[in-house]
C-alpha cells in the first residue's frame, strides 16, 4: 500500500511539474525574442541600432559584407564606384559574412540601414532572403542624408513575402534612446 502510495505520489509530482514547463517550452520553439540586424558603411546606423537594442532589450546583429566597402565604393557620384554599380542593379546581391544562427528564436526582427539611391543596400535584400521569416514581424529602420524611408517596407514585404512587413520609420543619427524607445514600443504593440 505505501508503494503504491509513493509510485501515486511521483505521478503527480511529474504532472505538476510537466504542466509547469510546459508554457516556458512552448515559448522557446515557437521564439518569442527581438532582434535589431542592421547594416552600416559609415557608422550612423550601427549608433541608431546599438540604442534601439539597449532601449528595448533586444539582441544585436551585424549585417557584416563579406568585402568591405571603401571610400571609393561608396562614393556615389561616381557611376562607376561598387555601390552605383550595385545599386542599378536590382538583381545584386552582395554576400553577407556574418550570420544568425538561430533565427527561429526571434518573432520581431528589426532591419536597420542606411538609405542608398533612395532605397535599402542590396545588401539588405541578400540579407532578407537569407532567413526564413514566415511568421515573423519585420519592422524597417534607416538614416539617411535627408530622404525619408519612403516605401522601402515594399521591398522587403517582396523579398519576404510570408512575412508581416511594417512601413518602418528613418531617423537622423543622433535620434535619442527615449524616442527610439516609444517609437518601438509602439510598432511592437501593432
Ligand atoms: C552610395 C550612397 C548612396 C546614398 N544615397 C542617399 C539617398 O538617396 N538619400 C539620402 O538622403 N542619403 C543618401 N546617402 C547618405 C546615407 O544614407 C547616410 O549618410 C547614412 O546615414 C549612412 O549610414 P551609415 O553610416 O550607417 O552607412 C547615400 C550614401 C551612400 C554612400
Amino acid at each position: 500500500m505505501k508503494r503504491l502510495l509513493y509510485v501515486l505520489f511521483a505521478i503527480i509530482a511529474i504532472v505538476v511539474v510537466s504542466l509547469i514547463l510546459w508554457p516556458t517550452k512552448t515559448n522557446a520553439v515557437m521564439g518569442d525574442k527581438t532582434l535589431v540586424a542592421y547594416f552600416s558603411a559609415t557608422g550612423n546606423t550601427r549608433g541608431v541600432a546599438e540604442k534601439l537594442s539597449n532601449a528595448i532589450g533586444a539582441d544585436l546583429f551585424e549585417i557584416v559584407p563579406e568585402q568591405l566597402y571603401s571610400a571609393d565604393d561608396l562614393n556615389w557620384q561616381n557611376d562607376a564606384s561598387r555601390s552605383s554599380v550595385e545599386m542599378k542593379d536590382a538583381a545584386s546581391r552582395p554576400v553577407v559574412a556574418s550570420k544568425i544562427e538561430d533565427m527561429s528564436q526571434y518573432k520581431i526582427v528589426f532591419v536597420g540601414f542606411p538609405i542608398w539611391w533612395g532605397r535599402e543596400p542590396s545588401i539588405i535584400d541578400t540579407f532578407m532572403e537569407s532567413y526564413d521569416f514566415a511568421g515573423k514581424t519585420v519592422i524597417p529602420f534607416a538614416t539617411s542624408g535627408s530622404s525619408d524611408i519612403g516605401n522601402t517596407y515594399e521591398n522587403l514585404k517582396k523579398l519576404a513575402p510570408n512575412a508581416n512587413v511594417l512601413p518602418g520609420k528613418r531617423f537622423a543619427s543622433d535620434v535619442s534612446v527615449e524616442d527610439l524607445k516609444s517609437w518601438a514600443d509602439t510598432e511592437i504593440a501593432k
